[in-house]
């Protein structure tokens, strides 16, 4: 680029930048995801650090936010509240290190590692160990008086607590709103049709800067120190970890994640380690923050225009985008559910790149007033599909003629062209085609060999589909006629395939009934209640025969799944199926469940057991009468621990409950 065009591209980014600041600083109605508003920024340092020339003092790189608004007091900060430079991948970790390295020329440096938490910084003042005044960063050098607010957050100390309470403190950290609490204040929001916020952070700041601090104080509001400013006191402090411990000690929250690392491949498995358990935390963070942990070093090395050298934000991959709906399609499912999909412009959001997110159901288009052509913001956390937040409705009135367009529920199911019928009190439209319709079928047969299920190895939906369009398994009782020459014929599919696949369909046929009745893909059937139908029958016959009151008097199934196991054996079609499986299935006598010595116990398995895999530890559990749980609460009565457990571990220890090792475990199962 040359300098004249580099000139032209900063200013325009300057005032995009500043337009967006006041939009998010200033208005709290942030009008680009974090993500775009990070290009943007990095593009103005990228030009501006290769040509020096064009900085100009008040450009947004050299301050960290827009001004305050005015109704609030104003507080100049003491120390102005600076920012933190970003790291996106390893290499920029690297540099960073290496900087550090080259200033305090050493080669070891142990590094603090925290959460960077989504929320805004806030600077709370005590004077004798009494809450003085708190502000918010604002600019970075004057921010609003706050104080009446910070007021109302309960974890937020009026007065410290402990030994050598200092004469002046500045405590600096992050205002935040749990997931949970965020979730409850828009529920809130919409009964009284009230703006919705867009995310924890935004709900955040507008719960704080309310001129009437009875609205922050209904509002859930957390709150973690992650430093200190001013301070006049006797404790010397060493290091940063030292310094937030001693906070702690002051009765003032820090985050339960800070921790010390002793180089930088510790720091990469923190990140890998806290990204793997991000979905999981109860609140919203956007990435890792590492600072050198040794104060003497920090002040060594000083400050650089808005941040310090000494710290690095290594940032998440993005979970929001913004990106545009193409169209709005319809699946099917394998009952029969009509799922609306949003097909989009592809977008990288959280890692990987993003083209359909779902819309889950017509009653969520209409409550979000998601129309074709629209643009969205679109969210992925950890595995989930990745769904469709909310319109931004702004953009409308730049769309071109009639490219706007609401979405109709077609009135036929668009695969078989059978009636699409809403049953009373659900959300979902289905298509009433059953297994006729190929959509449900190509679903039922995916079901019917899954893991769980029939457990057919090397069967996968490609393969499914080119079976069925083929015509070589019309109904899941095929499968077991298959030939090795009919499935050496199909794509993909080599010799070595071919003869594993027959294997699996011959090793399926001896199965349990359980699986065999789970495999039926009966609605509302899972794993668990297939189980209590196999322990309280024994028999498969008398499932088939029994009335929805015999049914209902197993305690899981309540009246609408004894209504659906009921009406799926009235199926002609699905009776001519089970009797041509039964020529070829067979499955072990049910063993009673006598032995219930776990009965009335609840298990929660963490980590990776090296003698079973978590599934197999499961059923040993169900079958010795005890339950297992996916989420430890007080009710958990033990929580079974492998290698690198999860935050249940930590979550079992912070309750008290009675945690076993692997060893421990088999012992108890013997
Ligand atoms: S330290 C001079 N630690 O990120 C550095 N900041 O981009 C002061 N933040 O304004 C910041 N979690 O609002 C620090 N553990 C953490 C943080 C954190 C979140 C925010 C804070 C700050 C911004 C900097």
């Amino acid at each position: 680029m040359i300098l004249q065009q580099a000139s032209k591209r900063a200013d325009i980014l300057r005032d995009s930048i500043n337009q967006h600041n006041y939009q998010y600083y200033v208005l709290d109605d942030p009008d680009i995801p974090d993500a775009e508003y990070d290009r943007l920024l990095r593009e103005l340092i990228d030009i501006e650090t290769e040509f020096p020339e064009l900085i100009i003092p008040n450009s947004p790189t050299q301050r960290v936010g827009a001004s305050p608004l005015s109704e609030f007091e104003q507080v100049k900060h003491i120390m102005p509240m600076l920012s933190l430079a970003n790291a996106f991948n390893e290499d920029e970790m690297k540099a960073f290190e290496k900087r550090v390295n080259d200033r305090l020329e050493t080669e070891s440096i142990i590094f603090s590692a925290e959460t960077k938490l989504d929320g805004l910084a806030v600077s709370i003042i005590y004077e004798q160990g009494v809450l003085r005044t708190a502000a918010t960063r604002g600019d970075g050098y004057t921010g609003e008086n706050v104080t009446h607010n910070i007021r109302t957050i309960s974890s937020i100390p009026l007065n410290l607590i402990g030994d050598d309470i200092p004469d002046l403190l500045e405590i600096r950290g992050e205002v935040f709103m749990a997931h949970k609490s965020f979730e409850e204040l828009n529920d809130k929001q919409r009964q009284k049709n009230e703006k919705l916020f867009a995310n924890p952070r935004n709900a955040a700041a507008g719960s704080l800067r309310q001129l009437d601090p009875k609205i922050t104080a209904q509002r859930a509001l957390s709150f973690y120190a992650y430093s200190i400013g001013e301070y006049k006191g006797d404790v010397v402090f060493k290091t940063h970890i030292e310094t937030l411990d001693q906070l702690k000690d002051w009765g003032v929250p820090i985050s339960p994640e800070t921790k010390k690392m002793k180089n930088l491949d510790a720091c990469f498995d923190y990140y890998k380690d806290i990204g793997e358990r991000r979905s999981g935390l109860a609140y919203e963070i956007d990435g890792v923050v590492f600072k050198v942990n040794d104060l003497m070093q920090q002040q060594a090395m000083g400050f650089v225009s808005r941040s310090p050298r000494w710290a690095i934000a290594y940032k998440f991959p993005p979970v929001e985008e913004i990106t545009k709906i193409l169209d709005i399609e319809v699946q099917v499912g394998r009952t029969g559910a009509i799922t609306p999909v949003a097909r989009l412009e592809p977008v990288f959001v959280g890692g990987v790149t993003i083209t359909n997110a779902t819309l889950h159901n017509l009653d969520e288009i209409k409550r979000k007033d998601v129309r074709v052509g629209d643009w969205v913001y679109i969210r992925r956390a950890g595995d989930v599909i990745p769904e469709v937040v909310r319109v931004i409705v702004e953009k409308r009135k730049d769309a071109r003629r009639n490219e706007i367009r609401e979405f109709v529920m077609p009135s036929v199911c668009p695969v078989c062209g059978s009636g699409v019928e809403r049953q009373e009190g659900e959300a979902v439209y289905r298509c009433v085609g059953g297994i006729s319709c190929a959509a449900q079928n190509i679903q039922a047969i995916i079901h019917f060999v899954s893991r769980k299920a029939m457990n057919i190895d090397g069967l996968g939906e490609k393969i499914v589909v080119q079976l069925t369009e083929t015509g070589l398994v019309n109904s899941v009782d095929e499968l077991y006629s298959l030939s090795y020459e009919q499935l050496v014929e199909l794509e993909r599919m080599g010799d070595k395939s071919a003869k594993n696949l027959i294997e699996a369909i011959e090793t399926s046929k001896q199965t349990t009934l359980e699986r065999f009745i789970y495999a039926l893909g009966i609605r509302e059937v899972g794993e668990a209640t297939a189980r209590s139908l196999a322990q309280h029958f024994k028999e498969f016959e008398p499932i088939e025969n029994a009335t929805t009151e015999k049914l209902e008097l197993i305690s899981d199934i309540g009246p609408i799944v004894a209504h659906n196991i009921h009406s799926f054996f009235q199926q002609k079609h699905n009776i001519e199926i089970i009797v041509a499986l039964k020529k070829y299935i067979h499955w072990d006598k049910v063993e009673s469940n006598e032995s219930s010595t776990l009965e009335g116990q609840t298990f929660v398995i963490t980590g990776t057991l090296s003698s079973m895999g978590r599934d197999e530890a499961k059923q040993k559990l169900i079958a010795l009468g005890g339950k297992v749980s996916g989420s430890v609460s007080k009710k958990t009565s033990y929580v079974v621990y492998g290698d690198s457990p999860g935050s249940k571990y930590e979550k079992a220890m912070q309750l008290g409950i009675k945690v076993l090792t692997e060893e421990e475990f088999i012992e108890l199962i013997k």
